[in-house]
């Protein structure tokens, strides 16, 4: 008998390819940023993020209410505060644009699940994580701001918060203040592995965080290492992080594969700004077919093993589940 042309495919149709599939996407696992400035009105889009808004905290509930109607019921918010300072002072104040934007979306979705950004580069007048010492940052007195400020977000109703910082020592140190503080139950997602990325350029403009000088390579780390990233992952799992994050996500499939493999913790990706812009420019400009590449690149980062993704494309990915498209 001649076995050599034997198919060596998955044998059978659609329904049999789609029992087989390895890889399954959930509409809970998708979260949503959020931008709200404190400074506007209404909703404005973000020229960085074709599609994409900044809300003004009246606005901001339509933010939510559309990532409802997409079948998203989970965002991280960022918060542009209409003042700046050396200290980033407004980001751990009670009626800071986070705190307000929390609140008004408690009171009028109370199940919808709330995740901060908790970081100082968007409050600090000089655009860095934290505060400055010289040119460097100062990474001592910045881990205890950071850890009021992941407290004045769960006292405003923040169902968990994540750090973006990178500093040393910031999950155990705000793992401390929120037990402390009565808020034993709420989790920690850590940036963990945060890349020192050129894709963050479109997020840093619609942020307004760029830093005002130097970079952030004191405390992003160098894409040249992987096994660096598990150390990082590591230290954070030590401290008390409930879940580890790798970011960006598409270039760093390996970093996703390897941490989500090497650790029992829940791995989030965040498919960054960057990456955002360039599937919508290259669709745009029908170099490639957009929906197509977004749900490839969303299927590719939870076959690497992220467990969740936090994207701008996190209410069109929740659609394309339903439909069927894909998971
Ligand atoms: C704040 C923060 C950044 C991003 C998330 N949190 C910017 C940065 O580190 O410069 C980037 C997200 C994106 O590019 O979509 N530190």
């Amino acid at each position: 008998m001649d076995l050599t042309h034997r198919p060596r495919r998955l044998r059978g149709s659609e329904p049999v390819r789609r029992m087989c599939r390895e890889t399954r996407l959930s509409r809970d696992s998708l979260i949503y940023p959020i931008f709200v400035d404190e400074t506007l009105s209404g909703r404005r889009s973000i020229d960085s993020l074709p599609g994409q808004y900044h809300y003004g905290l009246d606005s901001v509930t339509e933010a939510v209410s559309e990532c409802l109607d997409a079948g998203v019921g989970r965002c991280i918010l960022f918060g542009i505060p209409a003042e700046k300072d050396a200290e980033g002072s407004s980001a751990w104040a009670e009626d800071g644009v986070v705190q307000q934007a929390i609140r008004r979306i408690r009171a009028e979705f109370p199940d919808f699940y709330i995740l901060t950004d908790v970081c100082l580069c968007e409050y600090t007048s000089h655009g860095h994580c934290g505060v400055l010492k010289g040119e460097a940052v100062d990474n001592d007195p910045t881990v205890e701001i950071l850890a009021k400020t992941a407290l004045s977000h769960v006292r405003a109703g923040a169902d968990m918060v994540a750090p973006s910082d990178m500093m040393d020592g910031r999950v155990g140190a705000i793992r401390r203040t929120l037990d402390e503080n009565g808020f034993q139950e709420t989790p920690i997602l850590a940036y963990s592995a945060k890349y020192a990325s050129a894709f963050y350029g479109p997020f840093r403009e619609a942020a307004g965080s760029a830093p005002a000088f130097g970079d952030r390579r004191g405390y992003q780390m160098d894409p040249h290492n992987r096994r660096e990233a598990r150390k990082e992952c590591a230290l954070d799992a030590e401290e008390g992080a409930d879940m580890l994050m790798i970011k960006p996500a598409l270039p760093y499939l390996d970093v996703i594969r390897d941490c989500s493999q090497a650790f029992d913790l829940p791995m989030c990706a965040y498919q960054v700004s960057g990456e955002y812009a360039m599937i919508k420019a290259a669709g745009e400009r029908g170099m490639v077919d957009e929906h197509q590449v977004m749900l490839e690149s969303a299927v590719s980062i939870f076959r690497a093993g992220a467990d969740m993704l936090i994207s701008y494309f996190a209410r069109e990915l929740a659609r394309a589940i339903t439909e069927g498209e894909i998971g």
